[in-house]
């Protein structure tokens, strides 16, 4: 077909409506949005593979590696208490990375599937924005410059460096190393006791590592619920890994002893931790690299990211008023909020709708967050903590899974579930579980909140038996002080 192209030279395909930087949750969701509302969409990508950080480096491959590892454990300990003797078990870690990469590819070519389904140009290269409101995009196919109407940065985030710290060094990793080792760690220090710490921490351990957590503050997952925090301690604690709260790391070095290479982790007021791998996980940070915000006037903020109004997800950048809705907008973990891969898919769906109709709304205040450890954590809406501060008068139910019988069943009756309801309204306020299967069992009560629900709605609504739904359903009934099994 042949290509039109305007009185300045652009040529049709040079314009689309929408160019989204980023091809990882936010991007790629953005990208299928649009294309479903009609807009002629292109995306770039500077990795090989799309899907971002979650698909190629971060929530995929880390569940797969959990599942397989908590599969392993079960085998090893597990098993016999049910009757099931299993002789000489051997680990394959050769083929559990395969299954992983098996895993990765699928999602990640499925990705590209439906960028071509939706008919979204993909073009990989690094993305920088010129002063003439155009885009180029340089790749391994050489350069092309793009003058598209909307530009959406959807360019997540990367790991946080621990300040004199050489990361460079070949046995301290982040996340993303940590995803690939070729032999189990003898003894892996963590820095940083959250969520990916915790995760990949879990991993190593059911497959054979000493595991010791070095973190800054004085408790773990901060910003979840403490009660929920505190709990999750105990279970790590009890499956073998060691926390050392309260430490401030001031440096690594690597030496060699014997044959062996070896880490030394010094902390501030105390002992050196000595291992043979160091995983710094003390956070990510906004990906900005190579985009040429001055180009376009954007300053990002001290953690990094990229300011944008809330309501419209819109820069400043572009926004003089005859533009009539031309604009770059930024979603998912280079603007605030907090850094998950679902928040970033909303914030998608939402910029799309923005561009294309002029509406688009994410609910913000009940996105959930799940740490896939066993048990799971998950947390929705606001903490004890948070409801304290504000001065909110609350209720709370709580119940524990040693009373729900398919927990008993399924050998999983540890943890609790618990709902926070507004003590006038009894409006759900907020819901935090650590039980098998949080990530799943929380999802009700998010379509509550998102409903207006109050517990008393959860409390009246027929749960399936036996399933861990029904702690839901109890712990909502606990808010009432009406729990049927405790
Ligand atoms: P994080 O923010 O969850 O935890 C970092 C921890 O490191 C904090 O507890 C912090 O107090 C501690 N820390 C900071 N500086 C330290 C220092 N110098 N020494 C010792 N401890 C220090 O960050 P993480 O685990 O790196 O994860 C990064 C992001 O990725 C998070 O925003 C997280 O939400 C996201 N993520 C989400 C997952 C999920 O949804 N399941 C899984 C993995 C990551």
């Amino acid at each position: 077909m042949p290509e039109t192209a305007s009185a300045d030279g652009v040529s049709d395909a040079d314009r689309p409506d929408v160019l989204i930087l980023g091809a990882g949750p936010g991007g790629y969701v953005a990208a299928i949005r649009c294309s479903q509302l009609g807009l002629k969409t292109a995306i770039v990508e500077k990795e090989p593979a799309l899907g971002g950080t979650c698909l190629r480096v971060g929530c995929i491959p880390s569940k797969a590696l959990l599942e397989s590892s908590h599969l392993f454990e079960e085998a090893s300990h597990a098993f016999e208490g049910h009757g099931i003797i299993v002789d000489q078990l051997k680990l394959n870690l050769d083929q559990m990375m395969q299954r992983k990469n098996k895993v990765v590819k699928q999602l990640t070519q499925g990705v590209a599937g439906l960028m071509k389904k939706n008919k979204v140009e993909v073009l990989h290269g690094t993305a920088s924005f010129n002063d003439d409101r155009s885009v180029t995009v340089r790749g391994e196919a050489g350069e092309r410059t793009l003058h598209a109407r909307n530009v959406v940065i959807a360019t997540g985030s990367k790991v946080t460096d621990l300040p004199g710290i050489d990361m460079s060094l070949s046995r301290v990793d982040t996340s993303t190393e940590a995803l690939t080792y070729e032999a189990v760690p003898r003894k892996l220090i963590l820095i940083g006791g959250g969520v990916i710490g915790l995760e990949l921490g879990s991993v190593w351990r059911r497959l054979g590592a000493e595991v010791v957590v070095l973190e800054y503050l004085d408790r773990i997952l901060p910003g979840m619920d403490a009660e929920l925090a505190k709990e999750a301690k105990k279970f790590f604690e009890k499956q073998g890994i060691t926390f050392k709260l309260g430490t401030k790391v001031t440096g690594i070095e690597q030496f060699t002893e014997g044959q062996t290479e070896q880490v030394r982790v010094t902390v501030e007021g105390g002992e050196p931790v000595v291992g043979d791998r160091a995983l710094v996980a003390i956070g990510r940070r906004p990906n900005t690299d190579g985009l040429n915000l001055e180009a376009v006037g954007i300053e990002t903020n001290k953690k990094g990211q990229i300011p944008i109004d809330g309501a419209t997800l819109r820069t400043p950048a572009w926004s003089d008023p005859d533009d009539g809705g031309v604009g770059i907008y930024a979603i998912g973990d280079v603007v605030e909020g907090p850094m998950l891969a679902h928040k970033a898919e909303e914030e998608g769906v939402a910029v799309a709708e923005l561009i294309a109709t002029g509406h688009g709304h994410v609910a913000y205040d009940h996105v959930p967050a799940v740490v896939y450890t066993d048990p799971e954590i998950a947390s929705a809406g606001k903490t004890e903590e948070e409801l304290k501060e504000a001065g909110t008068a609350y209720s709370k139910g709580k119940f524990p899974l040693l009373a729900n019988g398919r927990a008993l069943a399924i050998d999983a009756a540890t943890g609790f579930v618990k709902i926070l309801a507004d003590k006038e309204t009894d409006r759900i306020l907020g819901c935090h579980i650590i039980a098998r299967g949080a990530g799943d069992l929380i999802q009700e009560v998010v379509a509550g909140m998102q409903f207006g629900a109050s517990a008393e709605d959860i409390a009246r609504t027929c749960h399936a038996h036996p399933t861990l739904s029904e702690s839901v359903k109890e712990a909502a009934l606990a808010v009432d002080g009406r729990a049927l099994h405790v």
